[in-house]
């Protein structure tokens, strides 16, 4: 791999540090790696691959969402891995979806209350929910997926997010970043982008 962009979207500040780690990772494979948030990409042809990340805000992050849109063309000529930051996650087993391998971070995920009837959190709250939008915007299927919990802090929430988090999410302020997952996962990516040139 010539050149990797790792690029992000946020809210909260919390996801670019975790991309700040994949691209550490992904220097240590002896690849040049530019760090960047999504809104400062201008153009994709110097890159070779790239992977993108962002929490699931009410869905998954509109400005990475748009970005995966907008460079359709681009992102159609190179490999691509995505990752997702968030706070609730069900325990559905799911490795992959539409043949895209996902990585779970195994502290993540949390059952059912009750086993073959989700509740409407639930089933919001699966892998195959949050990532069937990412899929569809993506021009080609991601080598792979990473699903890793985030950061949640109340006190730099707007009113409306709050109401979101509390009413609807449930989840519990923290700091539920598994930087030991995060760094493993971005580790395998330099070999599963090479596969992919190969293959194509
Ligand atoms: C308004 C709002 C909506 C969120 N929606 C979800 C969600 O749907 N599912 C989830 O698991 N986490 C959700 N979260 C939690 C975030 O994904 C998590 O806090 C993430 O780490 C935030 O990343 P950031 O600090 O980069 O913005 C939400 C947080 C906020 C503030």
């Amino acid at each position: 791999m010539d050149k990797i962009l790792v690029t992000y979207a946020t809210n909260s500040g919390s996801t670019s540090e975790v991309a700040k780690a994949v691209m550490e990772e992904l220097q240590k494979s002896g690849a040049q790696v530019e760090l960047l948030p999504v809104a400062q990409v201008s153009d994709l042809a110097s890159y070779s691959a790239v992977v993108v990340g962002a929490p699931m805000i009410m869905g998954w992050h509109q400005a990475a969402l748009s970005f995966l849109r907008k460079n359709k063309a681009a992102l159609g000529k190179i490999p691509l891995a995505v990752f997702v930051t968030c706070m609730n996650l069900t325990a559905t087993g799911e490795t992959s979806l539409q043949g895209v391998p996902v990585s779970v971070d195994k502290n993540l995920p949390k059952p059912p209350k009750v086993a073959n009837r989700l509740s409407f959190k639930e089933r919001y709250s699966r892998v195959s929910n949050y990532l069937r939008p990412i899929l569809r915007a993506s021009a080609r299927k991601p080598v792979s997926v990473g699903v890793f919990g985030g950061q949640l802090n109340y006190s730099r929430m707007q009113w409306w997010a709050m109401i979101f988090v509390v009413l609807i999410l449930q989840a519990p302020a923290g700091d539920r970043r598994n930087w030991d997952a995060i760094r493993a996962w971005a580790r395998g990516l330099p070999d599963l982008f090479n596969a992919e040139v190969a293959r194509s």
